[in-house]
């Protein structure tokens, strides 16, 4: 589906990792191009025609984030450089003014680093306790479970709406309902989901949401924290300086802007912010539910036949998205990588960042296929020719 837009994909290659990064269509590329060459000016500070003109390219880009996620007003989306970034500053900015000893943080054993190492420190420094919604046999989130983990204390649930190994869907809403009525903020890490399917923040009644620009055909460097504007509003800037503030004199007279231009000090990422504004037109003119089901279908394809392979052991075969981990037997994921890639096949292998997985699945490694809609058939035909052959990927993985 329109590979002719995705100028990476005239090369022989067959790219299949898209959970690290996605493929730039050709219309971004040039829209940042055109930044740069024709009114490369900064943000919010100019009084002439081309800085005017960034003003409006960026905050179009916020519209269209707005839109995009269904946020109730565009001072609820604050750029940053990527769900990371996001995700550090709703833990350090947001909850380490609220947080109380005892506190507890539910996350579960299949988030990725961004969404609990900021937990971790919190914890560490607040003394806050860590707690893990137990995933049932197929690793998914159930609310069952959920229901199960929430005690009085609980304060904060941090979950990926998809997980980047697993690639289960969570049920967002029904965590946060079950969340709000016992007064718990729910945080979560979009940076897999939002690109891939539908996600509307106020039905979900979402808290706090990130995401990252370079996974949704858009550039690096660029991201999005979406939250509630009440809960934004007591979010302390992690960072002081230029844009930021209104107005200052001595130490105790700093007078900040509003939101959103208060959480984004210094000068922003305009062209990746306007590479954002761009992939997302592009992505709504295919349309989020289009994009899910040629995923979904692609992922059918693929599983048929990699489950008709003795030696392959699939890990996450109940999942509903286009992530596919896997491991042959006896193989070093890493092995079977570097053999594909002499095919021009990239995939990913190793612990993928979610590095406390292993404690529910007892595996520490694995392949990683992650579609998206520009994927084919052909292409995963080609993937199961080489994977057919064990001996053979014994023989040449060195
Ligand atoms: N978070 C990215 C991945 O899952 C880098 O590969």
């Amino acid at each position: 589906m329109n590979r002719e837009d995705f100028p990476m994909l005239k090369q022989d290659i067959i790219y299949f990792d898209n959970g690290a990064t996605s493929l730039k269509p050709q219309v971004v590329i040039d829209k940042m191009r055109d930044y740069y060459e024709n009114y490369s000016a900064n943000a919010h500070r100019g009084d002439y025609d081309i800085s005017y003109k960034v003003d409006m390219e960026y905050e179009n880009a916020r519209d269209e984030v707005s839109s995009f996620i269904n946020s109730k007003s565009k001072e609820e989306i604050i750029f940053t450089s990527g769900a990371t970034e996001s995700l550090n500053m709703i833990a350090t900015g947001f909850f380490a003014n609220i947080v109380e000893s005892g506190d507890e943080i539910l996350i579960t054993t299949s988030e990725h680093a961004s969404n609990v190492l900021p937990w971790f420190r919190l914890a560490q420094d607040y003394g806050c306790v860590i707690n893990y919604i137990p995933l049932d046999d197929n690793l998914h989130v159930t609310i069952d479970n959920v229901l199960k983990s929430i005690t009085p204390r609980t304060k904060i649930i941090a979950l990926a709406q998809i997980t980047n190994v697993v690639g289960d869907v969570r049920p967002i809403k029904e965590i946060t309902k079950i969340a709000h009525e016992n007064n718990i903020f729910v945080v979560v890490d979009g940076a897999q989901s939002v690109p891939h399917m539908s996600v509307d923040v106020q039905d979900l009644d979402i808290d706090f949401l990130a995401f990252s620009a370079h996974k949704m055909l858009g550039p690096t460097g660029t991201g999005v924290l979406y939250g509630k504007k009440e809960l934004l509003e007591n979010l302390e800037p992690i960072n002081l300086g230029g844009g930021m503030n209104e107005s200052f004199d001595t130490p105790s007279e700093i007078y900040l802007k509003e939101l959103p231009t208060r959480l984004e000090a210094g000068t922003p990422n305009i062209a990746g912010v306007i590479g954002l504004g761009e992939a997302i037109r592009y992505l709504k003119n295919i349309g989020l539910d289009k994009i899910r089901d040629r995923e979904i279908h692609l992922r059918n394809y693929l599983i048929e036949k990699l489950i008709k392979l003795p030696h392959i052991d699939i890990i996450n075969l109940e999942a509903d998205s286009g992530i596919v981990a896997f491991n042959i037997d006896g193989i070093f994921s890493q092995d079977v990588a570097y053999f594909l890639n002499k095919y021009n096949i990239c995939v990913r292998a190793g612990n993928h960042c979610a590095k406390i997985l292993k404690n529910a699945t007892g595996v520490t490694n694995s392949l990683r296929v992650s579609l998206y809609f520009y994927n084919t058939e052909s292409e995963i035909d080609e993937l199961i020719e080489l994977l057919k052959n064990k001996d053979k990927i014994m023989e040449e993985m060195i």
